[in-house]
């Protein structure tokens, strides 16, 4: 078992390239098995649910190698339609396993995925499009069995929410679909387009990613690609609310600004001075974070839920008082507590929370979720004193070297292994959570993340 050990107070300095995006990379090498053929994956980033994904692909018959950041997936061996319940609950996007064997073999079987514990998070908008592209779905004993009988049909297919897992569920299942599906509704998140891309790129007709209406010309023969993933922008925020709550100056590259438009503007309300440049941001904070306007999460282009909690930290430690609204997810204020051991003043009503920043000070703290025990990280940097995070199982399911990258940036922070009967009480769960020993620096070359 490890935690993270985390010297605060000391403001952070350097440049670090932004890993590949973990919600990008899952939905793409899930969508590499409606190519039969070699497809090259790269800037895949090397966490825990890509690990889970490529075992799904290596259990269906894909034959799968990493070499550095790179990943190549030859899907022409795909026999099996079945994923194993334990994987599908190792992460929420396994779901997407569903819509991409419906749409390369017409029938799928597999249970209902997990994921981080944000409330409830159901998937019957997929299952409801799924079905109206003329999917068969049954559940049995907390088995999804699917079939397309004669096949699946392109038809017009409205999202009431636009959920990202659901159009990215549409989109795969329509490649194989006969006909045009059009998708109202439809996901705006950068990592749509991305997929899109992929999607063309092994030559489909994929057209709209990025607006809420998308078309998928499907039945088109797709063929093995070569493809890079984008940048993380939810690693990127994280660095920069670090910045935000410990001071400093950072570049980021490797990293789509444009990706980060709600992020940026609230950093920039809250003080700090941001220049952004091709692949590049530089941001300078010189004097205590805080004081937004009300901050919401909402779908993209709005404020991210994904960045609330890394926000939410930057505040705590900063000064003024900045009201936060959790839209998307009901339960995504679960690390508040773990902040309050650091001394954050933070009031929770429902889905809105009041920050009023204040100097934080060090505390043995354990992560809830992933982005949860990020924002632990963030808070830590700021603290006065020396932090412990435990939970690492969490975070290494979206960061690749998180302890390597705010080494890089200055911080003062190492990997120390804990003795399990020193584990807080109540907590001895969450420190299991899947935890291998995370990467040191020199197992992660940067010149291996660079995009
Ligand atoms: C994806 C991201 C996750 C991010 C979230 C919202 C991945 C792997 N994960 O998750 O990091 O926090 O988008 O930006 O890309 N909903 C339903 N029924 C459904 C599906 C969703 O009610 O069938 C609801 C959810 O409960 C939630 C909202 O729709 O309130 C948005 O969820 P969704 O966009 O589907 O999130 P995920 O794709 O699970």
């Amino acid at each position: 078992m490890y935690q993270l050990e985390i010297a605060g107070g000391h403001p952070l300095r350097g440049e670090l390239p932004v890993q590949g995006a973990k919600n990008s990379v899952l939905p793409i090498l899930t969508a590499v098995l409606l190519a039969p053929g070699e497809s090259v994956i790269h800037n895949c980033p090397d966490l825990s649910d890509v690990a889970a994904t490529l075992e799904i692909l290596r259990g269906l018959g894909c034959s799968v190698r990493r070499e550095g950041d790179t990943v190549t997936v030859d899907a022409a061996g795909l026999t099996g339609a079945s994923v194993s319940r334990q994987l599908m609950e190792e992460m929420r996007s396994s779901v997407l396993f569903l819509g991409a064997l419906l749409g390369r073999l017409g029938q799928a079987e597999l249970s209902y995925p997990g994921g981080c514990q944000l409330g409830p998070r159901p998937i019957d908008l997929h299952l409801a499009a799924l079905r109206s592209l003329g999917a068969e779905i049954r559940e049995e004993q907390g088995l999804l069995m699917a079939d397309v009988g004669t096949g699946l049909r392109g038809r017009t297919v409205c999202l009431p929410t636009p959920s990202v897992g659901a159009t990215e569920n549409v989109m795969l299942a329509a490649c194989g679909a006969r006909g045009v599906t059009t998708l109202v509704g439809a996901a705006r998140e950068p990592e749509i387009v991305d997929l899109q891309g992929l999607l063309n790129r092994m030559g489909g007709e994929v057209r709209g990613a990025g607006g809420s209406v998308i078309q998928i010309r499907g039945g088109r023969p797709l063929h093995p690609t070569e493809y890079t993933v984008m940048s993380d922008r939810i690693a990127a925020a994280t660095y920069l609310c670090a910045a935000a709550a410990a001071g400093g100056a950072i570049r980021l590259t490797a990293v789509e600004p444009g990706s980060l438009t709600a992020v940026l503007s609230c950093l920039e309300e809250g003080g700090c001075r941001i220049r952004t440049g091709r692949q590049r941001i530089d941001l300078v904070c010189r004097r205590p974070f805080g004081g937004l306007r009300t901050v919401r999460t909402a779908p993209y282009p709005g404020f991210p839920t994904d960045a609330q909690p890394l926000l939410m930290a930057a505040l705590a430690a900063g000064q003024g008082t900045t009201m936060i609204e959790e839209n998307l997810f009901d339960n995504r204020y679960r690390h508040v507590d773990e902040l309050a051991r650091m001394g954050a003043d933070i009031r929770l009503s429902g889905r809105v929370a009041v920050v009023t920043g204040q100097p934080l000070h060090a505390a043995p703290v354990c992560s809830t979720d992933l982005r949860g025990g990020a924002a632990l990280a963030v808070a830590a940097l700021a603290a006065e004193g020396t932090s412990r995070i435990g939970g690492l199982g969490y975070i290494q399911r979206g960061y690749q070297n998180l302890q390597g990258d705010l080494s890089r940036l200055g911080a003062e922070v190492r990997l120390v292994e804990e003795a399990p009967e020193l584990l807080r009480k109540g907590q001895e769960r969450t420190y299991g959570v899947g935890t291998k020993k995370p990467k040191t620096e020199a197992e992660t070359q940067p010149a291996q993340r660079a995009v």
